[in-house]
């Protein structure tokens, strides 16, 4: 039996890299998940739903549940939806992975208005959205209950939330706020048994596989592969565990 059987996550920008690897992760621990997708590509463009519909494919393949959304999880009503599909589908929810992104990047001299509100949109607001839904459903499920319930949120922030790269302050502000954002729910949310962390991944995916750093993160041609995105999800099971 898995840590997490019977619990409910919803992983945000699920379809494909990371979210996809920590959907897999969760359903293989017995969580039923909600794969959430906008299907853009890594500069935020186009729509596409077959990558989330992949990704339920691949866990009911292995016995696990899961249903797909595919909407943004920046728009206020979207990003709610996906809280509700959960409940919806199976119940209840527990588990927000909120993860979905892209990056827009330029030296701070020549950034665009419009390339710095799409990062911080998606990436800020993003996260702000789908964790103050899944607060209130959790709150309100502890005062329905009169005591604590079990939810987790974890966020996905990044090293440029340390290093502030110079072709990325549209990203790097954002990260940072996402760490800000993420203790602020914890210690809103503590009380009703719900923890919230923050992590930082490093791994290859269609956000690194161009750019100055795309070489750093190839693949091996022996050894270990520190860089496979399902060195990852260990961590986000772990943190949405009881364990935690
Ligand atoms: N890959 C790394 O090394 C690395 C390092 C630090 C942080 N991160 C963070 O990890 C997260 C996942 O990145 P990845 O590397 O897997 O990138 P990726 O481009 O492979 O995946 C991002 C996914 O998010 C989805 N998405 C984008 N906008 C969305 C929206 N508005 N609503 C719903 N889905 C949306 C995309 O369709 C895509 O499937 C991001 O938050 C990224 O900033 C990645």
């Amino acid at each position: 039996m898995g840590v997490l059987e019977g619990k409910v996550a919803v992983v945000t920008g699920a379809g494909r890299g990371l979210g996809r690897s920590h959907a897999l992760a969760l359903a293989k621990e017995g969580a039923r998940v909600v794969v959430n997708d906008f299907g853009v590509s890594a500069d935020g463009q186009g729509r596409d739903e077959s990558a989330g519909r992949g990704v339920v494919d691949e866990i009911k393949a292995f016995g696990g549940e899961a249903v797909a959304h595919f909407g943004d999880v920046a728009d206020w009503n979207e990003s709610k939806g996906m809280i509700e599909t959960a409940v919806k589908a199976f119940g209840d929810f527990n588990i927000l992975v909120s993860n979905a992104g892209f990056l827009r990047d330029k030296m701070f001299f020549s950034m665009s208005e419009a390339d710095f509100d799409a990062v911080i949109r998606v990436h800020l607001k993003g996260h702000f959205c789908g964790m103050r839904h899944a607060a209130e459903y959790l709150r309100n499920k502890a005062k329905a209950e009169g005591g604590q319930v079990y939810g987790r949120i974890l966020s996905t922030a990044s090293e440029a939330a340390l290093f502030f790269d110079p072709g990325q302050p549209n990203y790097s502000a954002a990260k940072s706020g996402i760490i800000a954002l993420t203790n602020s729910a914890a210690q809103a949310l503590i009380r009703v048994g719900v923890t919230a962390n923050t992590f930082m991944p490093r791994a290859r995916t269609a956000m690194t596989a161009t750019g100055p750093s795309a070489q750093f993160f190839q693949k091996p041609e022996s050894g270990f592969d520190a860089f496979d995105p399902a060195h990852t999800s260990p961590l986000v099971c772990w943190l949405a565990s009881p364990a935690a």
